[in-house]
């Protein structure tokens, strides 16, 4: 049974300024990533807000990119970039609301390139859901198709400073919402 994510992902703007700096970080890996692989047709899970996808879209290639998000809130804030960008980069993007556990696209089996960028596989609570989106996903691929998962490991003092934080007088944002943190040694299949 899925966990409720409250309104964690219901104030996109928020979430845009929050993680403003985390681009800085990220951004780049995925344009190198897409500039090696040069993939015909890419697929983000979990895209949010397009932070990630509206910066692809300016990195070299001509790739048709494909969103997938499960809040309206997020996918709203996404389209509303994209209404800002050049009809020709417009063109390229599809955006579809829908849990990645459970996903028929139009395009099943023609993506080379499927993502799931910054810890987002955190937001699969149980391992079923896991599993279903790692084989939903493999048949989205092409047969030499490529899956990249962003996730960080915490470790024990990572995790013992969060519950730290998270002692009365001390919430924060990413209190609000639960996450499944994997361990290195963890085998789901
Ligand atoms: C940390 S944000 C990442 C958004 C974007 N990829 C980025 O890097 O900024 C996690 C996103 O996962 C989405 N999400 C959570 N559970 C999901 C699910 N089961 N299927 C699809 N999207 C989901 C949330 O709506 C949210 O937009």
């Amino acid at each position: 049974m899925p966990y409720d994510m409250g309104e964690y992902y219901e104030r996109a703007s928020d979430y845009d300024l929050e993680y403003q700096s985390q681009t800085e970080q990220d951004v780049p890996f995925w344009c190198e990533l897409v500039m090696r692989y040069t993939p015909q047709r890419v697929l983000e899970l979990a895209c949010g807000s397009g932070r990630i996808g509206v910066e692809l879209l300016h990195c070299p290639g001509n790739f048709q990119l494909e969103g997938l998000d499960i809040s309206s809130e997020m996918l709203g804030a996404y389209q509303r970039k994209l209404d800002r960008e050049l009809e020709t980069v417009q063109q390229r993007v599809t955006l579809h609301e829908a849990d990645m556990s459970d996903f028929q696209l139009e395009n099943k089996g023609q993506f080379d390139l499927i993502f799931l960028p910054f810890n987002s596989i955190a937001h699969l609570y149980e391992i079923e859901q896991q599993l279903d989106t790692f084989k939903n996903t493999h048949d989205h691929l092409t047969s030499d198709g490529r899956f990249v998962v962003d996730t960080f490991l915490p470790d024990i003092d990572y995790l013992s400073q969060s519950t730290i934080e998270r002692l009365p007088g001390r919430r924060n944002r990413s209190d609000r919402q639960p996450v499944y943190y994997a361990s290195l040694y963890e085998q789901t299949v």
